[in-house]
């Protein structure tokens, strides 16, 4: 192993301590990576065997790739994550680094339910920054974040198309408008009871 491959692994191990510390992210890589080793026909793994191969000599190739394994895993791991750098030829930390520019991925496992909270300028101006003082309050977590209890992930989204509804909320397939705080915590009590 040369210096530059163990500069690399250290600063890639440095920038990803943060995020891959999250218990259930760290419970769902190891699970995995066990599947990666089981010894037989991988389904997850073969699926993402295949899309390396597919993009790796395609220009550009990065951003398809993330967005690629994201779809398949429903976010993006450490494993997958240096996997990625070697077939493109990128270090592990300028993937990680392109990763955590675009708000689009996610480094935890997505949880059961989905919050999105629209951002749009209709729903900034009706109060979606109380929307998200509600989730906080409520769940105890910000947008781009996952409950502890893998129940809830919060997004914060752009318009959602229902401006007249401001301020909209999009919890898995339905839409909640002209929310206030009180009546969001309301909607995300009876989804988790
Ligand atoms: S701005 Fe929120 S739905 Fe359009």
């Amino acid at each position: 192993m040369n210096l530059f491959t163990i500069q690399n692994k250290q600063i890639w191990s440095q920038a990803i301590t943060r995020v891959f510390d999250d218990s259930l992210g760290y419970k769902l890589n190891n699970k995995l990576k066990s599947e990666r080793t089981c010894g037989g026909v991988c389904i997850v793994d073969k699926g993402f065997d295949e899309l390396l191969q597919h993009w790796k000599s395609q220009k550009g190739n990065v951003i398809p790739l993330l967005q690629k394994t994201q779809e398949l895993r429903g976010y993006l791991n450490r494993e997958d994550m240096e996997a990625i750098a070697e077939v493109t030829g990128k270090s592990p930390a300028e993937i990680y680094g392109v990763a955590t520019f675009y708000a689009q991925f996610r480094f935890q496992p997505p949880g059961k339910h989905t919050l999105k909270v629209c951002h749009g300028t209709a729903c900034h101006v009706n109060g979606a920054e109380g929307l998200d003082l509600a989730i906080n309050t409520e769940l105890g977590v910000e947008p781009g974040q996952t409950t502890e209890d893998g129940q809830f992930s919060v997004e914060k989204v752009a318009c959602l198309g229902c401006c007249s509804l401001a301020p909209v909320v999009m919890l898995d397939q339905e839409v909640h408008g002209r929310l206030s705080g009180d009546k969001l915590k309301k909607v995300v009590r009876k989804v988790g009871t």
